[in-house]
């Protein structure tokens, strides 16, 4: 799960998948992380934090941490909320099967839309509220599509 500042999206859609992957025997490893640095090692916006509670969803431990090169190596999936996120990770790609691990996450809900999931920063609480049910919603099409897979 990727963001901006991993401190607002990102961790609370990591937070949202693990909580789901806990209530499934599935064996899958989810992180987030942050194009940009600014918030390296700091805990998640504490409105993230209050909006993730609220569900049953504990983000607490989580720190910020950038995307790199390596995460190509490391995940078979790579969820974008933006597009502004969508180039920044794709500039990173070193080849075909890199690019090829990137997408919207909302484009698991919404199929081919390419909609974002907007950046909370800078409102209130409402847009936290908000940003979670997308995020959930798309995680939810993660779960269904692994235990596809499964079978
Ligand atoms: P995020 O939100 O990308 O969802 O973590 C942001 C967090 C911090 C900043 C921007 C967006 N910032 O400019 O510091």
């Amino acid at each position: 799960m990727v963001c901006l500042g991993n401190i607002c999206r990102s961790p609370l859609a990591e937070g949202i998948l693990r909580s789901k992957l806990d209530k499934t025997h599935l064996n899958t490893i989810v992180d987030s992380a942050g194009t940009a640095n600014y918030h390296v090692g700091q805990s998640p916006d504490p409105r993230s934090t209050e909006s993730g509670l609220k569900h049953g969803v504990d983000i607490r431990s989580l720190r910020g941490r950038q995307f790199g090169v390596s995460d190509f190596d490391q995940f078979d999936k790579i969820y974008v909320m933006d597009r502004s996120n969508y180039g920044n990770v794709l500039s990173l790609a070193r080849d075909e099967s890199d690019a090829n691990k990137v997408d919207l996450l909302l484009n698991l809900s919404n199929p081919g839309s390419n909609d974002e999931v907007p950046d909370p920063y800078y409102g209130g609480e409402q847009g936290f509220e908000n940003v979670y049910q997308m995020m959930n919603e798309a995680c939810d099409v993660i779960i269904q599509n692994l235990q596809n897979d499964e079978g």
